[in-house]
């Protein structure tokens, strides 16, 4: 049986939890697209102004990192991307994605939510379960322009392949309940908001206290995999002023700027 349809996406009530920010951003709610970074990026190439969000109830193409598939299910996640343009003078967007999963986890925070952790770059993780994915594209010449998107559980996601059960987490388990979409949208749009000004003023070194206090693997051994079948283990130091990860390896430490990394297997 197919699933009921979902609400009408609530204007009203995204702006009244967007409070004074909600002049900052301008969102545009459809039922289906293939991915929202992908139909955003478009819009972003046109022109469209900073603060433009675009969020779907259902994606066709959702897109991961890394060429990966993004499995989301109606109602059962919050799927959406914001185009944030930064000014000229503003901090490289090196780190950005890192400051992403911390909005993201100040977000949940405001909300009730404890426990929550940061997987380097931008994993938001509860219980070594991921609870939401962010994936942050540059806006072909326009250096200081990204895309960003953001895949939130609300609950564990209808139709989750074998592989993946086991190894996420959602929204109803952090709080108890899932919020509303557009309560949740919200919270995490006005995070951002405030962690971008910062950004912008005084780059990651500003956030890197607060992100390494989410630090998921701070101490532990991890693999690190940047090429398929190129991997190497150590212990994880930290992340640096510019959003690097600190790797303390048999060769020394290292500062891992790309790549994927994972508990140790026992
Ligand atoms: C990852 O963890 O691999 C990143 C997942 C990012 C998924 C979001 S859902 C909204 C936006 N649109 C996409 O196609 N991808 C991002």
């Amino acid at each position: 049986m197919a699933a009921a349809p979902l609400a009408p996406f609530d204007y009203a009530a995204l702006t009244a939890a967007l409070g004074d920010d909600a002049c900052r951003f301008d969102a545009d709610a459809v039922v289906e697209c293939d991915s929202t970074n992908t139909r955003l990026m478009a819009r972003a190439e046109a022109g469209a102004p900073s603060g433009s969000v675009l969020v779907a109830d259902i994606q066709t193409a959702g897109r991961g990192r890394r060429g990966r598939i993004w499995h989301s299910a109606p109602g059962d996640s919050l799927t959406f991307s914001l185009l944030w343009r930064f000014t000229p003078q503003s901090q490289a967007p090196a780190a950005l994605s890192l400051a992403v999963g911390l909005a993201v986890a100040q977000a949940l925070e405001t909300q009730g939510g404890r426990g929550i952790a940061l997987k380097w770059p931008n994993d938001v993780l509860l219980a070594e379960r991921k609870l939401a994915g962010i994936l942050v594209e540059l806006v072909p010449g326009a250096p200081k322009s990204a895309v960003i998107g953001i895949g939130l559980n609300l609950r564990q996601p209808a139709g989750l392949p074998d592989e993946l059960h086991g190894s996420v987490a959602a929204v109803d388990e952090l709080l108890g309940m899932a919020p509303s979409r557009e309560a949740l949208l919200g919270a995490v749009l006005k995070a951002a908001a405030a962690i971008f000004d910062n950004y912008a003023a005084a780059g990651f070194a500003a956030l890197r206290p607060a992100w390494e206090a989410h630090h998921a693997y701070a101490g532990r051994i991890v693999r690190l995999i940047q090429e398929p079948g190129i991997e190497r283990d150590g212990r994880c130091v930290g992340v640096d002023d510019d959003g690097a990860l600190l790797l303390d390896t048999a060769a020394g430490r290292e500062r891992v700027i790309s790549g994927e990394v994972s508990l140790r297997p026992a």
